[in-house]
């Protein structure tokens, strides 16, 4: 090794221990003590204060005493005002606290000092304003939704975010229940990852309860002019009213997919399942929130092409919600199960081809994202088990595990038959319920209930360990295969040596993903004058459906396609989806003109983005 590579290793190493002093050993993304107490219910009581753009009220925590002589709880904040802690009893009692430096990432922990050592169960109370900055946090003013009327505020809490708003011990290895108490403006509604009345009358004050116990991450609260749809008996949409019969028409399938999933995998266990369509600033196309998954409306195709996402927020009802992942760094057990999850139910709703197409397109999409990550010296994050320690957890997360965890589900359906997979699944959803688990537990009871009663012949333990700790995908993945692929790049290359015009191609039963595949593998060097062969034809510039406008834009920005530039102008200012809009950015900041083009559409679209994604941008395009 150079003696400039092992300096590089020794400061990489210091930078570690230096976030690692701080943070949990338990959990690198948390500073709360959780070996010494555990919090088991949260009892919140906030106003929404549109005009500050703040929370401002209470939550009260109950804890569990661990260790034997605990004097201080150390909770997880990000930009908290904290005004007052109590820990209450027959008479309240002020304690003092402090808070700590802010990390960029961590945020501040907020130390506060026990008079003695409590009981075996405590209550503190904490009195606390939110930022108008908080990351995870969306104030919308009335122009930045669909019905321009009325202002508009929701969370995102996962990864590490629901510090921001709540003073919690943030990490997935705590589990808790919560009530909550939310006042709002009279004319507004108020939506919660918890039991949600759809008949409740509209006045401006909401109550909530989460009778199961959940992570951190999937605390979720959302307040808005929205109305409620039902789809199905138990299922049904939220959104702003304009928009609430196209989503419903879009994702009427949504019990479909509920009780496929439970045919599949057990049990549905959280009562409803609703979907909230969010204005487009949301970052994420959906978020798992229990009872309510947080949607993009940008999904919203018309045809219920991309609603395979439904589907994988679902299936998240057992991958994530049910059994966590119990720190970051396992993050695939979240991702990679609940994508597998996602195909299955595709499978079964949608028909095997289509599954095979969303199969191809998500290898695709991995390989593309292995190949960045090693090209920017980040091998290490394309494996599943990955140690995201001093990174935020929020970038760390790419198709690996998502895509690699997915395939490597698949290798493991490969070698036991999918009766027998099927089988696991159930056992360990049903095992783990309602815990958090971290990789190398999934690891002992895998080889607890399937490997130890099967042959080597048939699946090792090298087999697995190279999923799991080396990077890239192992010898033993199984491709995905889609015939209607095949016959898109046939038809592409006649289309690209010149024996079809465009008019030509056979695109008139074209499904969005044979669109997505054929835009997706465009040579990176195609000229503008073949583009504009395609927008003759098929009016890809004007097209709707986002995704394949996205792929469309990538292309025309490659080949300097300049009649869609107005068209990626209006598409930048009007979705804040990090997937659709960051590599577009991306693309544009690789030559000077397009980076000077860039800086001028995110002047403008900034206000639409949500805080961490409006932080990235700020980064890439400083
Ligand atoms: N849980 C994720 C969203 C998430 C991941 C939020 C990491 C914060 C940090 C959600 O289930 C998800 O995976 N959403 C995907 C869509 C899905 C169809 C792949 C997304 O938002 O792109
Ligand atoms: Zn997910």
């Amino acid at each position: 090794m150079s003696s400039m590579t092992q300096l590089w290793r020794l400061v990489l190493v210091c930078g570690c221990l230096m976030i690692a002093a701080g943070a949990n050993a338990l959990d690198a993304h948390s500073y709360a003590n959780i070996d010494d107490v555990r919090a088991t219910h949260a009892s919140l009581n906030l106003r929404a204060d549109f005009q500050r753009q703040q929370l401002i009220g209470t939550v009260d925590l109950t804890f569990d005493r661990l260790s034997k002589d605990v004097r201080e709880v150390v909770l997880d904040t990000r930009d908290l005002t904290v005004r007052k802690v109590e820990l209450i009893g027959r008479r309240n009692r002020a304690l003092i606290f402090e808070m700590g430096l802010r990390d960029a990432i961590l945020g501040s922990p907020l130390k506060i000092q026990l008079p003695a050592v409590p009981g075996a169960t405590f209550k503190l109370r904490v009195q606390y304003e939110t930022s108008p900055e908080a990351s995870g946090l969306q104030w919308l003013t009335p122009a930045q939704t669909a019905g321009k009327q009325q202002p508009f505020v929701y969370s995102q809490s996962q990864a590490v975010h629901a510090r921001s708003w709540i003073p919690l011990q943030d990490t997935p290895q705590v589990r808790l229940k919560y009530d909550a108490h939310i006042e709002t403006p009279r004319n507004l509604l108020a939506v919660m990852s918890a039991s949600n009345d759809p008949n409740t009358p509209r006045d401006g004050s909401y109550d909530f309860e989460m009778p199961q116990p959940i992570p951190s991450y999937l605390f979720a609260l959302a307040i808005g002019d929205l109305q409620f749809k039902a789809i199905g008996a138990r299922t049904g949409v939220y959104s702003e009213p304009s928009v609430l019969a196209v989503a419903s028409h879009e994702f009427a399938d949504v019990e479909a997919m509920l009780s496929t999933c439970e045919k599949l995998f057990g049990p549905y266990q959280w009562g409803r399942y609703d979907l909230l369509i969010l204005p487009p600033s949301f970052m994420w196309g959906g978020m798992e929130n229990p009872r309510l998954s947080f949607i993009t409306p940008t999904v919203i195709a018309g045809d219920r092409s991309l609603v395979s996402l439904i589907a994988h927020e679902l299936a998240h009802s057992w991958s994530g919600n049910l059994v966590t992942n119990n720190s970051w760094n396992s993050a695939w057990l979240n991702e990679g199960f609940t994508t597998y999850l996602e195909r299955r139910i595709v499978e079964v709703v949608y028909g095997v081809d289509r599954r095979a197409m969303e199969d191809t397109l998500g290898m695709q999409s991995l390989r593309v994202d292995m190949a960045e990550l090693e090209g920017k010296g980040d091998r290490d994050l394309t494996k599943l088990r990955v140690n995201l320690n001093g990174r935020d957890p929020d970038e760390g997360f790419s198709d690996v595990a998502y895509e690699k965890g997915r395939f490597f589900v698949g290798f493991l359906e490969s070698r036991l038959g999918r009766d027998r997979l099927d089988a696991f699944m159930r056992d360990y959803f049903a095992h783990f319920a309602f815990q958090s688990v971290s990789t190398e537990q999934f690891l002992d009871y895998f080889e607890a209930q399937v490997l130890s009663k099967l042959g080597d012949a048939k699946l090792t333990q090298e087999e697995i360990l190279a999923w799991i700790d080396s990077p890239g995908l192992p010898p033993t993945v199984v491709e995905p295969k889609s015939d209607a692929f095949a016959k898109v790049d046939e038809a592409k290359e006649s289309w690209l040596r010149g024996e079809l015009n465009a008019k030509q191609l056979p695109t008139g039963q074209w499904t969005a993903q044979q669109w997505l595949h054929f835009l997706d593998n465009l040579p990176r060097d195609i000229p503008a004058r073949r583009l504009g062969e395609l927008d003759a034809a098929f009016q890809l510039t004007t097209a709707t459906n986002n995704m394949i406008v996205h792929s469309w834009l990538l292309d025309a920005i490659r080949a300097g396609y300049e009649p869609a530039y107005a068209r990626l102008d209006q598409y930048l200012t009007s979705i804040g989806r990090r997937k659709l809009v960051k590599d577009l950015y991306e693309e544009l900041a690789k030559s000077p003109e397009g980076k000077d083009r860039a800086k001028g559409i995110y002047a403008k679209a900034r206000p639409l983005y949500q805080v961490p994604l409006a932080d990235q941008l700020d980064k890439l395009l400083n």
